[in-house]
């Protein structure tokens, strides 16, 4: 199947939040944010803003009726700043206005009156100064102290990886309708429906049913509206239930740039000890996360980077420290990852400088360490199904690694100014929300009497294929046409208590969800044709293409006489169904278990060429094995491989968030934030999926896929550090992503003396 939206999308016929017609009498919202990174609210002057033509109102912490509090995990982010803001850009104010337009005019004559204390913007300073966010944690494996002395190399590191801007085409953007009575309808572009109706009462204090979410689709979501669509839903309805009228709020892309979150930056700090022959005996890290100045999802995000420090790798002593450190910038959220990215990074930096050191190539060390069959994670669960070795070993064939490696060898030495690079990537990504519970979906299927199907969901289209994915299962599971269901929108009304659409996980719950719906009324179905002439029991009935078949023979039954007959027979042609993920937990305090129903593996091996002279490299080739279990729908799931692995390049390379001295974000549009675009994107990517994958927990047995591929874009990396040493052999560059050309070039010419200045202007006067 093509993805359902592929038409509507290219047409522009699709619609989002704004897409949908406006209401009548409705208002615009806009907010005012910090402009400090850390101070003391002393006054809010809203007098101007309120007496400007074209404002209805102007909103502060005061107003909130309910609860101003909306942090998910940790109850430490105010909706609205009251006594303290914390970064630039902090939502203190909402201005309601008769347009957009005259809503930010509004906002514009807001000032603050700020006493601005010190701020810390560095995750290793905060941890200094004890400005963490929950408690550290450490997930240990065998005894590190002691193995160091069988080591024959030890060596330690230190790196940084950048944060990463979602964007997401469609902004974050909510409209909040009042409905009769104290009722409140929110359109949101939401992950997470629930958590925007749950935290929607609790600022307005109500209780939950008073709220209806409804999400039609996302224009992409990547992590950044797992949680951060939530404030802006709430500051939507703030402004309804004070205005009485429906009201939008939508970001404008500076906006979104400059008041919400991204992906973690990390600091860490390795140490790494290995044979003579390159095997890894033990491996200590620290992660310093920078979560920004609330908690949100951080500490999440830090479990999944402590669940991932050893990757694909089997290392037999680990100790991975880390801590959410506070800082005042924008509070990082979920990002495609989760967490994972930083984790694995810092690995391969290690690996790579023990490579380096022991003057062996970096693959042969990883090769040599990739996980086995029944080894151990470092938090306790075994690999089963483990594909490390074999997508390594069929993307080194596919490749043909060990001619790509001579004809690099070759080229490299009969280049100057140019050279290539190459190098593979091994993934290794657990499925299953770290957090146990939140492992739970369901779905509401209904039949009608023309045998057309409509299932609703917990789970949002946010882009990656799930509504086709669920029509794709539907119709296996009913052996109807797809063209028979229709998926419908993301309702709360119809679907309660969802988590978030993440952690890769949507199609498996919600597509088992409905999996379990079809059963029952499949089995009511069976029912009803049994006994009729030549079907004596249920257990025979199937239904292929729309026809019944009993013991593997056509009936006269067809889909359509089926539920016609079902329906004046009264039989019940609606069903919800509940999945809960089986067998997986989690113990903190031993910080043991088995949190992941599975393990997706792959490998991708990467090659770039280099020009040393400028610093900017291509990307040439791609070659990824990817293990998908029984794949559900291949054209969906590479869109998915190709758009992670091109996010995850982009994270590596070129996607650079600075901010100045004073909090503020530079690189604050997407004229100063370069996100990967066609023309940067590899010029050659092949996906092959792993033949022979075992049956997985998802429907038919599939595999997610929606994370996993970010992280093959880490070997990028040491692609372009494979050729930044081919150019300067021996030199220790440092693990500082995104790899940017700048930084390319900078290095390069680290050792570059600046000529002398009088010197030089004694050569340009002409004197010498
Ligand atoms: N693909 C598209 N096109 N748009 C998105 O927003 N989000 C990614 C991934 N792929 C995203 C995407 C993220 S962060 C996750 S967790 C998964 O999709 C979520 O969807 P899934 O659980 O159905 O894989
Ligand atoms: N992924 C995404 N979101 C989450 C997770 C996860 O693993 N755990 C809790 N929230
Ligand atoms: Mo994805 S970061 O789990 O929304």
């Amino acid at each position: 199947m093509k993805h359902i939206d592929a038409v509507s999308h290219v047409r522009g016929e699709s619609q989002f939040v704004d897409d949908v017609p406006p209401p009548a009498e409705m208002l615009y919202a806009a907010v005012y944010g910090s402009p400090v990174m850390h101070g003391k609210i002393l006054a809010i002057h809203t007098e101007h803003a309120r007496a400007m033509e074209g404002i209805v109102a102007v909103l502060t912490a005061q107003d909130v009726p309910g609860e101003n509090q909306i942090g998910p995990i940790i109850p430490d982010e105010e909706l609205l700043a009251g006594n303290v803001v914390r970064y630039v850009g902090q939502p203190v104010a909402v201005v309601v206005g008769t347009n957009p337009d005259s809503a930010r005019k509004g906002v514009g004559m807001i000032t603050l009156d700020v006493e601005e204390l010190p701020a810390i913007t560095d995750p290793k300073e905060a941890f200094q100064k004890g400005w963490i966010i929950g408690a550290p944690r450490t997930f240990a494996l065998g005894d590190v102290d002691a193995a160091w002395q069988g080591c024959d190399l030890v060596v330690a590191g230190s790196c940084e990886i950048g944060g990463q801007e979602h964007v997401y085409l469609e902004t974050q953007r909510s409209r909040a309708i009042p409905l009769e009575g104290k009722f409140l309808k929110i359109y949101s572009s939401t992950q997470n429906p629930s958590g925007v109706q749950r935290h929607v009462a609790g600022v307005l204090g109500m209780p939950i049913h008073n709220v209806e979410v409804e999400v039609k689709r996302l224009g992409g979501g990547f992590g950044g509206k797992e949680d951060q669509a939530t404030p802006w839903a709430c500051m939507a309805a703030l402004a309804a239930w004070h205005t009485g009228k429906p009201v939008e709020l939508a970001l404008r892309r500076a906006e979104d740039f400059r008041m919400t979150g991204k992906r973690h930056p990390y600091s860490s700090d390795f140490k790494i000890g290995v044979t003579r022959e390159g095997k890894v005996l033990a491996y200590e890290v620290k992660h310093y996360q920078n979560s920004g100045a609330t908690a949100d999802l951080s500490t999440a995000v830090l479990e999944r980077t402590l669940l991932h420090s050893a990757n694909s790798y089997y290392i037999p002593n680990v100790r991975a420290f880390g801590v959410c450190c506070r800082t005042n910038l924008p509070s990082n959220t979920a990002c495609r990852g989760f967490g994972a990215p930083q984790g694995m990074f810092v690995l391969e930096c290690a690996l790579a400088k023990a490579a380096e050191k022991l003057g062996m190539p970096r693959e042969e060390i990883q090769r040599r360490n990739l996980l086995k069959e029944n080894d151990r994670f470092p938090y306790g669960q075994q690999a089963m199904h483990c594909h490390a070795l074999t997508t390594w070993d069929r993307a080194t064939e596919r490749y043909g690694l060990p001619a790509a490696i001579s004809r690099v060898d070759a080229y490299n030495k009969s280049h100057f100014e140019t050279k290539k690079g190459i190098a593979l990537m091994p993934v290794c990504f657990g499925i299953s929300f770290t957090t146990t519970f939140l492992n739970q979906a369901s779905a509401l299927v209904h039949v009608y009497t023309d045998g057309s199907v409509s299932i609703s969901t917990g789970g949002v289209e946010m882009g990656q294929g799930l509504n086709t994915n669920i029509a794709t299962i539907a119709a296996r599971a009913l052996g109807i046409s797809p063209n028979r269901i229709k998926i419908e929108s993301t309702n709360t009304t119809r679907t309660a208590n969802m988590s978030a659409s993440s952690a890769s996980a949507t199609t498996v719950l919600n597509g088992n969800a409905v999996l379990m719906a079809i059963g029952q009324i499949l089995d009511r179905l069976k029912s009803v044709v049994t006994g009729a002439p030549g079907i004596s029991g249920k257990e025979k009935v199937t239904i292929i293409d729309e026809t019944v078949f009993y013991d593997g023979r056509k009936t006269e039954w067809t889909w359509e006489r089926l539920i016609q007959t079902a329906y004046t027979n009264r039989i019940d042609l609606s069903a919800h169904g509940f999945f809960a993920t089986p067998g997986i937990y989690f113990d903190k305090a031993q910080e043991k278990g088995i949190p992941f129903a599975y393990h997706v593996f792959g490998t991708a091996i990467i090659e770039v060429t280099l020009d040393c002279l400028l610093g900017t490299y291509n990307i040439d080739a791609v070659r990824i094995v990817h293990d998908l279990g029984r794949p559900l729908n291949k054209l969906i799931d590479r869109g998915q491989v190709e758009g992670g692995l091109v996010q995850g390049l982009g994270l590596m390379t070129i996607e650079d968030l600075q901010y100045n001295k004073k909090g503020q974000l530079l690189s604050r549009d997407l004229a100063t934030y370069k996100a990967p675009d066609v023309y940067f994107s590899p010029d050659d990517i092949e996906v092959e999926f792993l033949e022979g994958g075992e049956e997985a927990l998802g429907p038919f047995g599939n595999k997610a896929v929606g994370e996993p591929p970010l992280m093959y874009g880490i070997g990028v990396f040491f692609a372009i550090r494979h050729a930044m040493r081919a150019f300067r052999p021996g030199t220790e560059f440092a693990f500082t992503s995104p790899l940017t050309p700048e930084r390319v070039l900078l290095q390069l010419y680290s050792d570059f003396q600046p000529p002398n200045q009088d010197k030089l202007e004694k050569t340009f006067k002409g004197g010498a």
